[in-house]
Parts: structure tokens; sequence; C-alpha cells
């Protein structure tokens, strides 16, 4: 394993440019009209959120990682440096956090439930359910989330009412499977997970995750943090200009863990490729095949690790890994690396609001997993397979969907809110489902 390298960190520091100040007239565009988008933050005790994140250490929850150097900064995690505007140590675990505070700058908040057209719930689910995955509650989990039903019932419990749920909406920062445990008896020996979109109870509650299931009911995903969160459109900018000028001498990266065991799996099928790959086979890349371990999440709080590779690299492999999504997925994109996908459940399946279904085809390649393990299809040689003229054109639309990926710091500039992040795509999509769940219940 490398050292992180000091070339990237020089390459990852942007000055900061002051953004022009903003007129008047951006800023009624961006307040006006608030019609059908009004939301409503419900008010719930600290032990639902703020609380949870005094809990983020290894003391309380011995097998999980120590979560509590990344809350800073609103769940963005420390700078990677001291002169970083833009890049931070962000753990994806802690989207609840930032959400959170994103919420609280959104322009068309009332604090009327009754005017709202939904009403947001700033529970930390996924953070509240460690104690229920690794720590004393672990015969309990089915619980997970009652607490919080019962709040909403005992406290004003016409804002539940009014719709049944129906309006309220909430965000998980994990994986659908690993909440969907069985309900009922808490079996012996337990399943990995709690029943938190089991729950009848939060059946009509729009449920923004990571990764939802294949058949998905409640949950809608939206992008993992990526590290790179910019304050004001300058920065943004420049660092899509550096993706489109970034050389791209290697064809193929994979960054991951896995792919050593011995039965056949996409992932053992790409290291070996890769493994067997010659260091310089063609005359339009000096390397074919680039392989980043991240075994063990060495790479998770440390964006410089596969950032750079990436930046270097044509295309950026998506094998499915525990689950069928990966982060990386929005690293690469962030990156202008074209992803290539091995089943349509990493992204095409899932992330239809920020990445349109229509349009994988234009900045995506996909090579179904069982013709790699068992069909003997060569990524290397299906990708070699593209011209020049087709990467660049691909590549071009990535870059395009960058704005729509990246999770834009709290507080930015009011011209880069004059582009839609991935916060502002959640919020639209979860509106629109929220006024069409409404109509097709007749409870307008
Ligand atoms: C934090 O952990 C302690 C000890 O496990 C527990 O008693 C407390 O309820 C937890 N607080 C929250 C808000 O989860
Ligand atoms: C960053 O700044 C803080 C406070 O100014 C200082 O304590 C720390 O050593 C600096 N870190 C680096 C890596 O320069
Ligand atoms: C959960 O139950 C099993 C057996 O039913 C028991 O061995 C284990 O100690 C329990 N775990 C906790 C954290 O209470
Ligand atoms: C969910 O909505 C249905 C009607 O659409 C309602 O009958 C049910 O009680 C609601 N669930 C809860 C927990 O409010
Ligand atoms: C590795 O290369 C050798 C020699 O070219 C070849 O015979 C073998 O099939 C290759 N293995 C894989 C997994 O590509
Ligand atoms: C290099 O790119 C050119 C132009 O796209 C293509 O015609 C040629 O086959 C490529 N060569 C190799 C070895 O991949």
């Amino acid at each position: 394993m490398r050292p992180p390298s000091t070339t990237i960190l020089i390459l990852l520091i942007t000055t900061t440019i002051i953004s022009p100040l903003p007129t008047h007239q951006q800023q009624s565009d961006l307040d006006s009209d608030c019609t059908n988008r009004w939301i409503h933050i419900r008010h719930l005790p600290p032990q639902f959120n703020h609380h949870i994140l005094t809990n983020c250490s290894t003391t309380h929850h011995p097998f999980s990682d120590d979560l509590c150097p990344f809350t800073t900064n609103h769940g963005l995690g420390p700078k990677t440096h001291n002169q970083s505007h833009s890049w931070f140590r962000t753990d994806t675990h802690l989207l609840e956090h930032f959400f959170h505070r994103r919420m609280l700058e959104y322009p068309c908040l009332t604090s009327d439930p009754t005017a709202a057209d939904a009403i947001y719930l700033p529970y930390y689910t996924a953070l509240d359910s460690l104690h229920y995955l690794y720590g004393s509650d672990y015969n309990s989990s089915s619980q997970h989330g009652l607490h919080l039903f019962k709040y909403l019932q005992q406290n004003d419990p016409l804002i539940w009412n009014n719709h049944h749920g129906h309006d309220h909406f909430l965000v998980l920062a994990g994986s659908a499977w690993d909440y969907n445990q069985p309900l009922g008896d808490d079996n012996d020996p337990r399943l990995w997970g709690t029943s938190f979109l089991e729950l009848p109870e939060f059946f009509n509650v729009t449920t923004l995750t990571l990764e939802s299931r294949a058949y998905p009911w409640q949950e809608q995903s939206i992008p993992y943090l990526t590290s790179f969160h910019p304050p004001n459109l300058a920065l943004f900018d420049s660092w899509v200009k550096r993706v489109r000028m970034s050389k791209r001498s290697t064809l193929m990266l994979f960054a991951g863990g896995g792919g050593i065991s011995s039965s056949p799996n996409v992932r053992r099928s790409i290291r070996l490729e890769c493994d067997n790959s010659s260091e310089s086979g063609s005359v339009n890349y000096s390397k074919l095949c680039e392989f980043v371990d991240c075994s063990n999440g060495v790479c998770e709080h440390d964006p410089i690790q596969i950032m750079k590779p990436m930046l270097h690299s044509s295309f950026c492999l998506q094998p499915p890994g525990d689950t069928p999504t990966r982060r990386s997925t929005f690293d690469s994109i962030l990156a202008g690396c074209i992803p290539v996908f091995f089943e349509e459940l990493s992204a095409k399946k899932q992330y239809g609001w920020h990445l349109p279904e229509d349009r994988y085809d234009e900045f995506s390649v996909m090579i179904p997993k069982e013709d790699v393990v068992f069909r003997g299809v060569s990524v290397m040689e299906v990708l070699k397979g593209f011209s020049r003229s087709e990467v660049r054109r691909m590549r071009e639309k990535v870059i395009e969907m960058i704005p729509r990926i990246v999770y834009r710091k709290h507080g930015s500039s009011l011209g880069l809110r004059t582009k839609k992040d991935a916060f502002d795509i959640a919020i639209e999509g979860t509106l629109q489902r929220i006024k069409t769940r409404l109509e097709s219940v007749g409870d307008q």
C-alpha cells in the first residue's frame, strides 16, 4: 500500500475564490416559488438525533468503527487537510446528520405542519441502529424505530394522523437489506440487521436509503456521500475543469476489496484479469488495468487513495460486493471515470431520481456478470473495443452527471445553489412521490 501521495494533496488544493455577491434577482429567484414545496421539520427530542451522535465511539459499539472523528462539519467529517475547502474525510453513514443540516437551509420551510406538503423526521435512523446491531439491544432489534413511532403518536398525534404518515419522510443512511429482517419471533440465532423497514408502523413513510431492495416498498435510493463538498461555484467549476483535462493513461481501474475467494464471482474474475494484464499492452494506454486494494476500509476516509487513480482512468469497474451498490460508483462519476456495471441493481434500478434510467447507455457500460464469470467474456477486451471518440463522448456524459451526485457544502454560496445537487434532487423526488401517494390514497 502506497502512502498518500503529496502530489495529490497539492492537486486537491484549490485556492479560495470569493464568489460574487448575490444580486437581489438571484435571491428572489431562489426563494420565490414555494407552491407545492413547503416542508415542515417535525420537532424531535434530541435522543432521536443529536444525542445519538454522542454515542459514536467504539466504547458503545465495540465491533463497529469509531465514528466520532467524522461527525465534525455537520457530518462531512474533518477536512482532508487544513487548506482544503471542498475535500473532507466523509463517512457515508453520517448522511442523516448532514441531510438534517441541509434541511435547515431549505428555502421553503414552514412551522405550520398543516400548511406543509411534506413532513421531515430528523431521526438518525441508521446511527440509532448501532446499539441493536452491535450493542446491548442485539436481541431486540425488531424494536428499532418503535420508540419514534410511540413519540409521534403521543406528541401532537394530529400531525401524523392528518395523512396517516403518507406525507412523512426520513433518511436511513444504509442499505435496505440491513433493515428488513423479518418481524415476529426474535429468531435464534439472530439474523443480521434490524426490522425497521418491516414495521407496518412505517410503511407509509418515504425512506431515503443508500441502497434499496430489489422490490422496494417505502424506500428510494439516493447517492452515497462522496468526499467532495464544494462551498461555491468557482471551486465546483475548477474541479470539473480538472476532471475534463485529466490525462487518462489507464484503461480500467478497480478500487475495492475482496476477489480473493476461490469460488467463482465477478470480483475474482476481474482480479485475475487485472493481475494477468501486461503493464503496457496498448498504444493508447500506458497501463491496461489498475487495482487499488481497499480491503478493510482503508480507502473509506481517504479520498486521495482513490480519486487520483480514478482521475487517470477511462473506466472504473463497479462489481457488486457484499451488496449490489458501492460508494465508488459516485466517486468514479465525480472523477469523470466511466462506470462499468455488472448488474442492474448496482445503480440503474436504484438511483432513478439522480441518474435517469434511460441515459445509462450514454454514460456507463454494462457487462452482465454471468458473461464474465461463466462465459469467459473479458472485461478488458470489451472496454478496449470502444474507440477514443466514443470514450470521450461517454466521459462528457459522465461529467454532465457530476452536479447531480455531489452534495454541496452547507451554507454554500448562492451561485452554487442555482445548480441542483444530490440533496435538491432528493427533495424534489420526495415531494413528487408524496404528492402521488396522497393522490393515490385519496387523501389530498
Ligand atoms: C448512549 O449510550 C448509552 C450507553 O449504552 C445509553 O444508555 C444511551 O441511551 C445512549 N443514548 C442514545 C441517545 O442513544
Ligand atoms: C491544521 O491546523 C490546526 C490548527 O490551526 C493545527 O493544530 C494542525 O496541526 C494543522 N494540521 C496540519 C496537517 O497542518
Ligand atoms: C442474545 O441472546 C443470546 C441467546 O439467546 C445470548 O447468548 C446473548 O448473550 C444475547 N445477547 C445480548 C446482547 O443480550
Ligand atoms: C398507512 O396508511 C393506511 C391508509 O393508506 C392506513 O390505513 C394505515 O393506518 C396507515 N398506517 C399508519 C401506521 O398510520
Ligand atoms: C492469464 O494469461 C495466461 C497467458 O496469457 C492465459 O493462459 C490465462 O488464461 C490468463 N488467465 C486469465 C484468468 O485471464
Ligand atoms: C487506439 O485508438 C485508436 C483510435 O480510437 C483505435 O483505432 C486503435 O485500435 C486503438 N489501439 C489500441 C491498441 O487499442
